[in-house]
């Protein structure tokens, strides 16, 4: 595969759809025994599925088959295999959307808009002074949508760079006039201006972003059974 590209894989957990994939058999021994470990049946159809299509997906770059891929863990947690691609993963509700590029560590959140109890004290906890003078400029409805843009912003962050949230969420601070854009980012991540984010179009009442160094690449969304 040649040139830089950033491919969006998304769908459903549960699929209705009268072809969809078995991906059972795409997971290795390993996973297999885990699958028997779930009570709740949900979680077992969640777990199988994400990591069945995170299988299949991954081994259409790597000319590979599904259940011999070595996945492996980075000191945070972050899945990832050797080599020239990057992965990450989100899901929420009955949704997953996969991140796959060869063009630098990548990160991606999905969340769904809802309502929450003590929206304000969140905000206080995990936004920066400038992300949190932007948000009480804002009517009730819109601090809601703002909140959730940047929370999908920073958490693609910290999930591109591997930390996860213990890195400190206000210590990433997303630019309220320029949403592409972080202000700034924990000093050992490097310059804020390398990091690159971009809005991940779903259906209404999703909010998904992407984190990623550098903006040339070519970028395609695929929906997944
Ligand atoms: C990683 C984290 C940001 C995930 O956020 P979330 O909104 O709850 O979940 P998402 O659906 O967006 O992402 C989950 C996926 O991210 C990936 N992931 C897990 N850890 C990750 C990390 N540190 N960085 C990036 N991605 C990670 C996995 O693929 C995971 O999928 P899985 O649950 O099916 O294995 C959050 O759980 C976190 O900060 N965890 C703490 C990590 C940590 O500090 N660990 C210390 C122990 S070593």
């Amino acid at each position: 595969m040649k040139g830089k590209f950033v491919d969006i894989w998304q769908g459903a957990i549960l699929s209705e759809h009268p072809e969809s994939i078995d991906y059972y058999h795409y997971l290795n021994a390993e996973e297999k025994q885990k699958v028997s470990s779930f009570i709740r049946p949900e979680l077992q159809q969640k777990y199988i599925k994400t990591r069945g299509v995170l299988r299949k997906v991954l081994a259409g770059y790597l000319n590979e088959k599904p259940e011999e891929i070595k996945i492996k863990i980075a000191e945070y947690g972050k899945p990832f295999v050797e080599g020239e691609f990057f992965f990450n993963l989100s899901h929420t509700g009955n949704k997953f959307v996969l991140a796959v590029s060869d063009v630098s560590e990548i990160g991606i959140d999905l969340e769904q808009y809802k309502q929450r109890k003590n929206l304000a004290g969140l905000v206080k906890k995990c936004f920066s002074a400038v992300e949190i003078k932007y948000w009480e400029s804002l009517s009730e409805q819109q601090q809601m949508i703002f909140f959730y843009q940047l929370w999908v912003r920073k958490e693609a962050f910290v999930k591109a760079i591997g930390r996860g949230i213990a890195v400190g969420l206000d210590q990433c601070v997303v630019d309220p006039e320029h949403q592409t854009r972080f202000l700034a980012i924990p000093t050992e991540y490097g310059c804020a201006k390398e990091w690159n984010i971009v809005d991940i179009p779903l259906n209404k009442g999703d909010v998904c972003a992407m984190v990623i160094k550098g903006v040339e690449f070519a970028y395609k969304q695929v929906e997944i059974k």
